[in-house]
């Protein structure tokens, strides 16, 4: 018997995954290139691309979890003991809640400062905060603190990734690796 099954992430999965960890380093790199942002900054150059940068990261994360949503992560890799498995799982859902929030609160502060927030430099998005908002003044503060705090557990998940290639030996990074495709196993 022929039989199918996929051990490794799906295309679109794969290419969500990698186009955010691309986008991320991005935006780390522009955030710290930009110049100081004070009360009386324009948003432009440097920081317009912080900003566009990541409306992008945020829609583009949505459109992830909707896509994960309806398409599982495949069968793990390897043989983690049980609560080394429940916290890759946690740190998972944590970055995907992190991709999220952090973005967000960057948003709310920039509405407070009525700065303009477009996709892709054309489409207006509608503000997160009224222009003068205390609450989005302080989300600024919050955007770097918890920018910080994704940035230690995407260190820490990338450690994870490359521990398991190379200490572990297992398939837990071949399974995101681009190059993959659905193996198929013969049983005779
Ligand atoms: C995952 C996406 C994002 C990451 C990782 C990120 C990261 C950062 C970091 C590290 C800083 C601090 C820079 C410094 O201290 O020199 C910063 C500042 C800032 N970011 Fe983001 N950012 C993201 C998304 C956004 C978005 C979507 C917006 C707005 C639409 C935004 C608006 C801002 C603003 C206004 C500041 C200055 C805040 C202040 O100093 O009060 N960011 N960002
Ligand atoms: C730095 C930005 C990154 C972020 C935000 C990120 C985020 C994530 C998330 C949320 C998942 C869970 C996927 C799911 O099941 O829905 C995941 C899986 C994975 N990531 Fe990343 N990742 C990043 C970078 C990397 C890098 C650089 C590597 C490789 C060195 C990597 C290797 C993996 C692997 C192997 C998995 C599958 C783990 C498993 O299913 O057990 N990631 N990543």
């Amino acid at each position: 018997m022929r039989q199918e099954f996929a051990s490794v992430y799906n295309p679109p999965a794969r290419l969500f995954h990698w186009a955010t960890a691309l986008l991320l380093l991005v935006q780390y790199v522009l955030a710290w290139a930009m110049p100081d942002v004070h009360r009386d900054t324009k948003p432009v150059g440097l920081i317009a691309w912080h900003l566009g940068v990541g409306v992008v990261i945020v829609l583009l994360v949505l459109v992830r979890l909707l896509w994960r949503s309806v398409h599982p992560a495949p069968p793990e890799a390897g043989n983690l003991p049980a609560p080394l498995r429940a916290l890759a799982r946690y740190t998972h859902w944590l970055l995907y809640l992190l991709l999220i929030a952090v973005p967000l609160m960057g948003w709310a502060n920039a509405s407070s400062r009525d700065w303009p927030v477009t996709l892709l430099a054309s489409i207006p998005m509608p503000p997160l905060s009224p222009a003068g908002s205390p609450v989005g003044h302080a989300l600024g503060d919050w955007h770097r603190v918890f920018a910080w705090v994704l940035l230690a557990l995407a260190g820490l998940h990338v450690g994870a990734a490359l521990f398991h290639q190379f200490v572990l030996h297992d398939e837990t990074l071949t399974r995101m690796l681009p190059s993959q495709r659905k193996r198929v196993a013969s049983k005779q």
